[in-house]
């Protein structure tokens, strides 16, 4: 028996030597789940199964999976659920990030395996809506993204509290002495009280947002809050979209390999300017854009930050949380507010343009939690690249959320040559540090540790008891987009590949200037050849078998997301490798 169906189950055969062989014992098999032949013979479509007792934020996966469910079979498709890794970003060490390309790996491979017509990308947490989109680039099947949606507030001696930029906030006045141990274990219990990611905008908001805004998810459901029952719908209205991507035609054109265009990266870029989004979208966005061989031009984000205004008032930059933005308005808010500057004609998942959806969209919002252009929080977006002599291929600076009288400085290195040396020697009574000094971690990037979430370097505890807030600090590490202060982070090339980064030293005198976009180390050539040559590289996070092989053999720099070279490319699933 020849394979008849060009959709469902009997799609990509397992090989046997023998298609109706093949055919005949997947029927069979999938009949002993006791489907019937009329479900059995309907498109399929896939849905990833993202909950783990190790992921707090998707602790709402089950009930989501089950409203896409339902929408897939009303709308003629056989929904099935599948499981993918699940990145919860707390839970994992060294890093998340380390884990990113292994997620967007498997589920890339899994939908491609498996015999789906669509998928819906069921995702939250930090790193798993650019590993969930990431895959989907690659496999080139019809997607739709569905976010876990945010947690909602707690509440502690009546002042509201959301992870996780409360979290830092109430931390720093405990290292300061302001709160006592009672104190900061009552917090802890009310920092993260539903299901959800965090509440502000942090990367998983950010990640959510920048979803919708490029078109991959229906509109309105970036920041619909975890426990509300529009999630719920939102879902379901996912599922339906799905099976009719499943079976229309028009699904082949919707992939997002498709859809994702220049003009579609710029859109992107500019909402994240516009919502003062966190410094690890920039990473996840190179990431994505280069799996389609479209570069993360600093330039332009610099161009486009000086030209984008923040409309957003979310914290950590601002005083409002996620629950917040969905009542204001949501994402088509801000994008309404943002039309004048977008590329409306791009396509998004839903078939129609950006145009046609915004159109569509209530035109009602909140100016409180998102403000007319006429009236910004800022003229400026959030966000700008540096470069100069202690970064040759750029850093990012959050300046929305820094200390202005920091952006044009001259300070001394106060140097930790890896976060174990940071931990060790931050708070010493003893340590050579003064407010003014520039605070620079070395050994936290990508091949050296994994780039972890370690650039918000602790204020020396000396120094927060009496009273410093915030001083420049620098390093090849990320920083969680929920923190805050004058920290430059991405660093490129990291400092274990003996860059300019790796050969600062206690005492040498660094300049930042956020105004010519510069980070000059003022060390003259000489001195550094002279320490170059004795340069001996860290041990780094990679290994020599595994996944941390591969990692250390592959893994790129910021600038190109932080992806594996084996990764990027085209449709085919990355034969164009570049590094
Ligand atoms: Fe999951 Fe913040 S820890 S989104």
């Amino acid at each position: 028996m020849a394979e008849k169906k060009k959709h469902g189950l009997l799609n990509g055969l397992t090989h046997y030597g023998d298609p109706d062989f093949a055919a005949y014992l997947r029927r069979s098999f999938a009949r002993s789940m006791g489907y019937s032949e009329e479900m059995l013979g309907r498109p399929i479509v896939g849905i990833t199964w993202t909950a783990s007792g190790f992921n707090n934020c998707h602790r709402g996966v089950p009930q989501l999976v089950e409203a896409v469910k339902r929408g897939a079979l009303a709308g003629g498709a056989l929904p099935l659920e599948f499981p993918v890794t699940s990145l919860g970003e707390v839970f994992l060490n060294p890093t998340s990030l380390l884990y990113r390309n292994l997620m967007a790996m498997d589920v890339e491979e899994m939908i491609r395996a498996q015999p789906m017509d669509s998928v819906v990308l069921v995702g939250g947490c930090d790193k798993t809506l650019p590993a969930l989109v990431m895959g989907a680039i690659s496999a080139a099947k019809p997607a739709v993204v569905l976010a876990t949606g945010p947690m909602s507030t707690g509440r502690y001696h009546g002042e509201r509290l959301g992870a996780c930029t409360d979290c830092r906030r109430f931390w720093a006045q405990y290292r300061a002495g302001g709160l006592d141990e009672k104190q900061i274990g009552e917090i802890e219990g009310n920092l993260a009280t539903t299901q959800g990611t965090c509440a502000v905008m942090g990367t998983a908001s950010t990640m959510a947002i920048l979803c919708e805004a490029m078109g991959l998810m229906l509109p309105g459901g970036a920041a619909v809050p975890a426990v509300h029952a529009d999630r719920l719908r939102q879902a379901e209205a996912s599922g339906l979209h799905a099976a009719r991507l499943a079976t229309d035609k028009a699904g082949d054109g919707l992939t997002f390999d498709r859809i994702i265009t220049p003009a579609v990266a710029e859109n992107a870029l500019r909402v994240l300017l516009a919502i003062s989004g966190s410094t690890n979208a920039v990473v996840h966005l190179a990431a994505i854009f280069g799996r389609l061989g479209i570069g993360l031009d600093m330039d332009l984000m610099n161009r486009l930050s000086d030209e984008t205004p923040v409309l957003v008032d979310l914290k950590p930059t601002g005083a409002h949380y996620m629950e917040d933005l969905h009542a204001a308005g949501g994402a088509p808010a801000v994008l309404r507010a943002l039309r004048n500057q977008l590329h409306l004609g791009v396509p998004t998942v839903t078939g129609e343009t950006l145009g046609e959806v915004l159109d569509a969209a209530d035109p009602w919002s909140d100016p409180a939690v998102v403000r007319p252009p006429e009236e910004p929080i800022s003229p400026q977006g959030g966000l700008v690249a540096l470069s100069g002599t202690l970064a040759p291929k750029g850093a990012i600076l959050k300046r929305a959320a820094a200390t202005p009288a920091l952006f044009e400085r001259e300070g001394r290195a106060v140097v930790f040559g890896s976060l174990e040396d940071l931990s060790r020697r931050i708070d010493d009574p003893d340590l050579d540090v003064t407010p003014d000094d520039f605070l620079v971690l070395q050994n936290a990037g990508p091949l050296a540790a994994g780039m972890p979430e370690a650039g918000y370097l602790p204020i020396p505890a000396k120094l927060a008891r009496a009273g410093v807030k915030d001083m420049v600090r620098i390093s090849d590490a990320r920083m969680s987009g929920t923190a805050f202060g004058t920290i430059i982070l991405h660093v490129s090339p990291e400092a274990a590949l003996g860059s300019p980064l790796g050969l600062v030293r206690n005492g040498d005198r660094i300049r930042l200037s956020v105004e010519e976009r510069r980070l000059d180390l003022l060390v003259e050539e000489t001195e550094l050849a002279r320490r170059r040559e004795s340069f001996a590289p860290p041990p780094g996070v990679g290994a020599e078998r595994g996944w941390r092989r591969l990692w250390r053999d592959h893994v790129l720099q910021a600038a190109a997301g932080v992806d594996l070279s084996v990764l990027r490319g085209g449709r085919d699933g990355g034969r164009e490798n570049s590094s």
